[in-house]
């Protein structure tokens, strides 16, 4: 059950008018409390505390409520009965939606030739959970891996080649397209260095960045050398993506279509524009300009066509809209990057309105902050450059191992694995999205506080009471509740306001905080109300048994909303 919801619409309907309810912190007065008495009060022109005398009697025969107080200017305090907060308690179960919404969700956007670096970290865990939390709502998200596989990378990857093999028959004249070039390949680590080494040439050789553009034209333009070349080396980037996204246990993509996909609906997108008379030229390139009157901040126009020819990253965000809203036709497309591109976003949105694309109220930009080193600025590796993914994963491994070590324990890979998972991901999903956060590997790896570890540790030890219990589980019919008890299913029962306040706010950062509460109730209940114990008689033992189980599930639910695995043991 919801309880909130329950208890919110309860009171509503008991009085005739819509009051806010407010979980306090501390549940020392009341389990809510409830502005009504300020809201009636307004509406029938009354003082609030005195309205608060007459609501009171008429709370009170709610059959749910133990009883009610009123606290400061005419808040009233309301406490739950135990029995009702025992009865319907409940495991949280997916929710269905009253209007299901088709969601296109772009996140991940990896790029081809360039391995995933720490930049891609929060899209890529964030995007999953933010994935998992619309399904389990009722929702139905299309997940899109936007790869950078068309614009000016491509064509500095394919100038490093030539730099490299210039004997290649990609890049002579009479490059047969039915030859066998099966000999010519590359490895996906040699691969992943090629745009970051060619990306580094061109800012200081302005002939070699020329000929990448000329490339890139060329090769969206269907050079056969260079589109062979292209399919040679597209599936090994593919390859080693798809290794880094397994190793982070994200869902799979449903879709890989990126850039190229999209740029296909050039010549019809093209078609739209001008009908609507927005492309404009500029300096030889062909420009969507979206600036308004009313903008106080610099608002540059989108770049459709540049001049060489070429289709730019711009242009194919604009016709993935297009794409999009022919194919799945959704309710909403949200994008998840850095807030460094939010410029980039407005721009396409407001190409969207005017050319009438998709409305522009559908479409969503979340942006997060920057990862940072202890001194403030963008983590970096030791050796200074930018970390990749793998490294950050690797660095985290490490310091897992090294505090498993440490306390003598004799854990196998899987769990190791699983437990550097939880402490890389759950240290990324509990900050608040539009922050930048400082990244410590040796403070997220510790089993104690709020990190992945201590979540999957307190899982772990609470299934196994429920692994040595055994014998099925069984809801008593009658029980009386502890403190801890009571404390521990109230926050299960708030497990679907949160999942659903999550939704709304698209914030992760509510399920790993909702995670870590729920733990530390778990770990009070565990302390304080042996289960297995010789002295506990067996009606203790069945209503214990039973909360466990339920805290359990609901812990078990939010792991996995998180993407984490729970080890067998820890
Ligand atoms: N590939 C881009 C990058 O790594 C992100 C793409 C985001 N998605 C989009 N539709 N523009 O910066």
């Amino acid at each position: 059950m919801n309880l909130y919801k329950y208890v919110s619409d309860e009171i509503n309907k008991k009085l005739g008018f819509e009051a806010k309810l407010e979980t306090p912190k501390n549940r020392d007065f009341g389990d809510f409390s409830t502005n009504a008495a300020m809201v009636g009060a307004k509406l029938a022109g009354k003082n609030p505390r005195e309205l608060a005398n007459e609501i009171m009697p008429k709370l009170q025969e709610l059959d749910f409520i133990e009883n009610v107080s009123v606290a400061g200017p005419g808040f009233i305090n309301i406490k739950i009965k135990d029995d009702f907060i025992f009865q319907n308690a409940n495991a949280p179960k997916p929710i269905k939606a009253e209007k299901p919404l088709i969601i296109d969700m772009d996140y991940g956007a990896y790029n081809v030739a360039k391995s995933l670096h720490i930049g891609h970290l929060r899209t890529s865990i964030v995007g999953d959970t933010l994935n998992r939390i619309f399904r389990f709502v009722g929702h139905k998200p299309i997940s899109y891996n936007h790869m950078g596989d068309w614009g000016r990378s491509m064509g500095l990857v394919i100038a490093w080649f030539q730099k490299l093999h210039p004997d290649w028959p990609f890049f002579k004249e009479d490059f047969d397209i039915n030859g066998d070039y099966s000999k010519y390949t590359v490895s996906s680590k040699e691969l992943n260095t090629y745009y970051p080494s060619a990306a580094a040439l061109a800012k200081q050789d302005e002939a070699f960045m020329e000929k990448a553009r000329i490339i890139t034209a060329e090769l969206q333009h269907g050079h056969p050398g260079y589109t062979a070349l292209y399919n040679m080396y597209m599936p090994i980037s593919l390859e080693s993506m798809n290794e880094t996204i397994k190793k982070l246990n994200i869902l799979p993509f449903d879709n890989d279509l990126g850039e190229k996909n999209a740029a296909k609906y050039e010549e019809e997108v093209e078609k739209i524009l001008r009908e609507k008379n927005l492309i404009e030229k500029s300096d030889g390139a062909e420009v969507i300009v979206v600036k308004k009157a009313s903008d106080t901040a610099p608002m540059p126009p989108m770049m459709f066509r540049n001049s060489r020819g070429a289709c730019p990253y711009d242009a194919t965000d604009i016709m993935a809209i297009y794409y999009r809203k022919i194919t799945d036709n959704p309710n909403k497309i949200i994008y998840l990057t850095d807030s460094r591109q939010s410029l980039h976003f407005e721009q396409l949105f407001r190409v969207a309105e005017l050319a009438d694309l998709f409305p522009i109220e559908n479409l969503e930009h979340i942006g997060y902050g920057t990862i940072n080193g202890k001194d403030g600025k963008p983590f970096k590796t030791r050796d200074g450059n930018a970390a990749e993914l793998n490294d950050i994963y690797d660095m985290v491994n490490e310091a897992v191992r090294v505090r498993i070590a440490e306390s003598k324990k004799n854990l196998d890979e899987e769990t190791i694995n699983s437990i550097a998972l939880a402490a890389l991901k759950f240290n990324d999903l509990m900050h608040d999205l539009s922050s930048d956060y400082i990244f410590e590997p040796n403070s997220v790896t510790s089993f104690e506080g709020k990190t992945g570890p201590y979540i999957l540790y307190t899982a772990v030890r609470l299934n196994s009471v429920l692994k040595r219990a055994g014998a099925d589980i069984v809801k008593p019919e009658k029980f009386d509740l502890s403190v801890e008890e009571r404390n521990l299913l109230i926050e299960i029962m708030d497990f679907e306001h949160m999942i659903l306040s999550a939704y709304e706010n698209r914030a992760t950062d509510m399920v790993a905080n909702y995670a870590y509460d729920l733990c530390q109730l778990i770990n009070n209940f565990y302390h304080n109300c042996p289960i297995l114990r010789d002295d506990i008689d067996d009606k203790t033992k069945a209503g214990r048994l039973y909360i466990a189980k339920l805290a359990f599930n609901t812990l078990a639910t939010a792991i996995d909303l998180m993407g984490l695995k729970i080890p067998n043991e820890m």
